[in-house]
Order: structure tokens, then sequence, then C-alpha cells
């Protein structure tokens, strides 16, 4: 008797199943169908569940019902979902309008920071003065950042560059630091060229730009990481004179024919004589203003190579003489483009860095 009950009940499932779910309008209505009709608490699991307890015979048939009812429910389910998916990409259709003279969003673009595009001007302009790149280290030995430049340990000039130092075990009197100015490259690339004929080694004229790194209060004009660009020609007979040839010519095709500059007298230890490299300031006339401070904008320091550091890359100071420069691409991108504060270039403000 309770084995007929099991044939009804999945009979009338069918039916109700069937008959219910011709009213489903929704998505969400026939998810609920799908539990009541199909899920976990139905006459059909139940059916398949009391297989086990009914008599050999009846199985059969309480097994094929079950799965006709199953099979016939599943099948109308897929029917119902395909026809409601199709009622409501009709429904889109016919109510939503796509616009397609609406114009895109713009994409932005990106471009290249101010500092590095006035580095690339200043490789083109010292490229066609014979000058050539060469890379250097940005994180230095103490020997090569000041010992190898006639800055002894101890020696008062040392207070003119506040140095980051590397935290790097004990290492006595050669510390590791961040290099404080471009200078050092001098030595390493004197070396490399003299390495190759140590007897004649090779006149060369270089540029070593990069990062430099000093332990700076900063202001409108320092920054306590700033970009540098060394100049350096050795070889025989160069003069004071071919020094200020170049760098007057280099402000001249950066700021025109008409720019004023000026050699103040100044102290290096690696170079003698010395000299400070200003060019006048564009933002006030040379009236001075808070960048400049008194008209005129140093931009670099230069000199002729001093006879020990010469010595100290591999050519002799009695056959060789040489000027060097080392020049901050920042000071000059501010005259080119008015800007009135170096710490515009680091603080990443989408306002500055559209402009260039
Ligand atoms: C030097 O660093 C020397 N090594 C330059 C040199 C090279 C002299 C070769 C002789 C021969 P000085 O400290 O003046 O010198 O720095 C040179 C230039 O780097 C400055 O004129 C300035 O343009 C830039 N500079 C220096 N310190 C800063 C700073 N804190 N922020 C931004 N720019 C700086």
């Amino acid at each position: 008797m309770a084995d007929i009950d099991v044939l009804q009940q999945l009979e009338q499932t069918q039916q109700k199943g069937l008959n219910s779910l011709a009213g489903i309008a929704s998505e969400e209505a026939l998810l609920a169908w799908r539990t009541q009709y199909l899920g976990k608490n139905t006459a059909i699991t139940q059916a398949f569940q009391s297989l086990g307890k009914l008599p050999a015979e009846l199985r059969p048939q309480v097994g094929q019902t079950a799965n006709k009812v199953k099979v016939a429910l599943e099948a109308v389910l897929a029917e119902k979902t395909a026809a409601l998916k199709e009622t409501s990409l009709a429904h889109a259709l016919a109510t939503e309008t796509l616009d397609i003279t609406l114009p895109g969003r713009p994409l932005v673009q990106g471009r290249l920071h101010p500092d590095t595009q006035m580095l690339r001007e200043l490789y083109r302009v010292f490229g066609e003065m014979g000058f050539q790149v060469y890379r250097s280290r940005e994180v230095e030995t103490d020997e090569f950042n000041f010992q190898l430049l006639n800055f002894p340990i101890g020696h008062p000039a040392r207070d003119m560059q506040d140095t980051y130092f590397v935290e790097a075990g004990e290492r006595g009197t050669n510390p590791i630091v961040m290099r404080t100015h471009t200078s050092p490259g001098q030595i390493h690339a004197m070396r490399e060229f003299s390495a190759t004929n140590p007897q004649n080694p090779p006149s060369v004229r270089l540029i070593l730009p990069g990062m430099c790194y000093r332990y700076e209060q900063t202001d409108a004009r320092h920054e306590t990481q700033f970009d540098q660009i060394e100049g350096l020609a050795v070889g025989p007979g160069i003069t004071f004179s071919n020094l200020k040839a170049t760098l007057s010519d280099l402000a001249r095709r950066l700021f025109g024919q008409q720019v004023r500059t000026r050699f103040r007298a100044s102290f290096f230890p690696f170079t003698e004589p010395s000299a400070e490299f200003d060019v006048e300031c564009f933002l006030c006339g040379g009236k001075g203003c808070p960048v400049c401070g008194g008209g005129w904008l140093e931009i670099g320091g230069c000199g002729m190579v001093h006879p020990n550091v010469l010595r100290n890359g591999g050519y002799d100071p009695e056959r060789y003489t040489g000027f060097a420069f080392g020049l901050g691409p920042q000071r000059i991108a501010m005259l080119r483009y008015g800007i009135n504060d170096i710490r515009y270039f680091w603080e990443n403000d989408m306002r500055f860095l559209e402009q260039f």
C-alpha cells in the first residue's frame, strides 16, 4: 500500500510541478520552483532513498517512475530557463537605448618626467659637442666618493656634502655611502679608459648623469635627492678656456644667445683652479628672488682636474690636463620653465607634471 503511495506522490509531484511552472515569470520564482520540485526534500529524492527498503519486485517500477518524473521536470525547467532569458533580453532591447554617438572617455596619455626630459636634452646638446654618456654607481665607497678626489678623512670640505652612510658592517675608514655627487664616476671612468692603454691612455670626453643624495635641509633650491650631470674632458693641452667655452656654449644652446653667465672663483678639493657656474635668473631678470637669491642661479661647479685626481685615474698629470664640471639638471629646468621650487620635482603632483 505504502508503495502505491510513493508512485502516486511521484505522479502528483510531476503534475503539480508542470502546472505551477506555467505561471512563473521571474528567475527568482524559477529558482524557488526548482528547490521545491527538484531539491533535496522532494518526493523524487525520497523515492530514491526508499528503494533499498522496498520489496525487490517493486523496486524497478518505483525507480523508473522517479527517474521519469525527474527527467520530465528537468526538461521543462531547461525550457523555462531559456524562455525567461529570451524574454528578459527582448525586454532589455526594447527598453534600454545604446547611444553610439556618445564620445568615448579620453585616454590619459603618459609622458616623460620633466627631469628626464631635461636630462635627455642635455645628452643631446653634449652629444653634439662630442661627449659620450658614462654610467656610474649610486652607492659608493668613501674612498671613491671622497678620498680619491682629494678629500682625506676629516677634511673640512666634506662638510659641504652632508652624507648618508649605508650600514654595511665594520668597514673602518672606508664606509659605504650614497654618492653625494657624480664626481666619483670620474675615477671609475678614467681608470677604465686608462686601463685600455696604461702607457698612453686615450683622451676622454664624457658626461656622467645620475642621482645624488645629501642629508640636506630642503628648501626651494635644495632637495635631499637630486640629479647631477658630471662632465669630464681629459687629454693633452686642455685648458680653462676650453672649460669656459664649453659651459658658455651649453648655456647659449639651452637658454638662447642673449643669456648672461658668470664664473665665480670657488673651491673643490678635486679641481684647481675651481669655479661656480651661474646663469642669470630668468624668473626675476637678475633682480633677485626667493629662487635665485641674488639674481643669479648657480647651476654647477667646475674647474681643472687636480693632478692627484688625474694620477688616481691612471693619467700622468705631467702629460695630461683636463676639466670637469658638475651641473644640476633640475636647477637648469627651473630656470628654463620658471619653476620656483625644486621640491615640485619629486612631489608627483599631477598638476605640476602635466605641464611638461
Ligand atoms: C659638486 O657636487 C661638485 N661635485 C661639482 C663639481 C664637479 C665641481 C666637477 C668641479 C668639478 P656642488 O655641491 O656645488 O658641487 O653641486 C653641484 C650642483 O649640483 C649645484 O650647482 C646644484 O646645481 C646641484 N646641487 C647640489 N646640491 C643640490 C641639492 N641639494 N639639491 C638640488 N641640486 C643640488
